[in-house]
């Protein structure tokens, strides 16, 4: 009994590590460091998201995206923000859905958020909700939810759900705004609370960028093996500075190639 369980557990293991061993073929690590509702990232994203309707550059990179700010503990949210609170929020929102959600829905959601009256309401919970949504993300199943909303609305919002299934009655949907009335929200700058894992790593997030000494958003940087320093770029006031490689999708795309293919040879 003890041998075919163990047997059976080996053979577990063995299957999870050939899962891994797919996810641990060497990917090109892309690195934006931005702030979520700045122009000059705004410039950066759109053209990574033509960079990502190329083929199979989903399957070559390893995407992070970091934020920049500084520390401040009295800060309402751990940060502070150029363009203030609300950003902060669009941050954090942004790193709870790299955090939870693969590449193929985080970046039609970043899009999302950044396609409508920019920066409209990027920062509300709202159009962090509809964009999830668009982009077929379960917003509790995920972890999305409970890392922006923390685990208490999480747990209200399943019982409403329970207790609608168990009356069979309608889940009483939540509010769905339109543009107009998230851009009016936004302007009115009420604070919405964020949970402590979204607040975590809005702040983990802007030590990594001072650490690693960028001080500008929109700064692009993509780890070479064939060159002796990463390449990098950056778009300050929407004028490309740095991009000895070019700066169109193709020409990331053309780079991304041959990172990729140094690391598979
Ligand atoms: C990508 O970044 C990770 C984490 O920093 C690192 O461990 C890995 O070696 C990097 N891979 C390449 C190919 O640069």
């Amino acid at each position: 009994m003890l041998a075919v369980l163990l047997l059976a557990a080996g053979a577990a293991v063995a299957a999870q590590q050939a899962a891994y061993a797919v996810f641990d073929a060497p990917l090109v690590n892309v690195s934006l460091f931005v702030m979520s509702r700045c122009p000059d990232a705004r410039i950066c994203e759109t053209v990574f998201e033509e960079v990502f309707k190329l083929d199979h550059m989903m399957d070559k990179v390893n995407l992070n995206i970091d934020y920049l700010g500084h520390i401040d503990k009295k800060a309402p949210y751990g940060v502070e923000c150029m363009h203030g609170d609300l950003e902060c929020a669009g941050n954090a929102h942004q790193l709870c859905l790299q955090a939870h959600v693969p590449l193929d829905k985080f970046y039609p959601t970043l899009s999302c958020m950044n396609y409508a009256n920019f920066p409209g309401a990027i920062g509300t919970i709202a159009l962090t909700h509809k964009c999830a949504h668009t982009a077929g993300i379960d917003w509790w199943r995920s972890g999305v939810g409970a890392c922006i909303e923390g685990k208490r609305a999480e747990r209200v919002s399943r019982l409403a759900e329970r207790e609608a299934w168990l009356t069979g009655t309608e889940v009483e949907l939540p509010l769905v705004l339109s543009e107009e009335e998230m851009d009016e929200w936004a302007d009115a700058d009420a604070l919405e609370p964020l949970a402590k894992e979204a607040q975590k790593r809005l702040v983990q997030s802007v030590r990594h960028t001072i650490k690693e000494g960028v001080t500008k958003s929109c700064t692009i940087r993509i780890a070479s093996t064939l060159k002796h320093s990463p390449r990098e770029c950056v778009v300050d006031g929407g004028v490309w500075k740095g991009c000895d490689d070019g700066h169109s999708p193709a020409d990331f795309a053309r780079v991304i190639r041959a990172e990729w293919a140094n690391l598979h040879k």
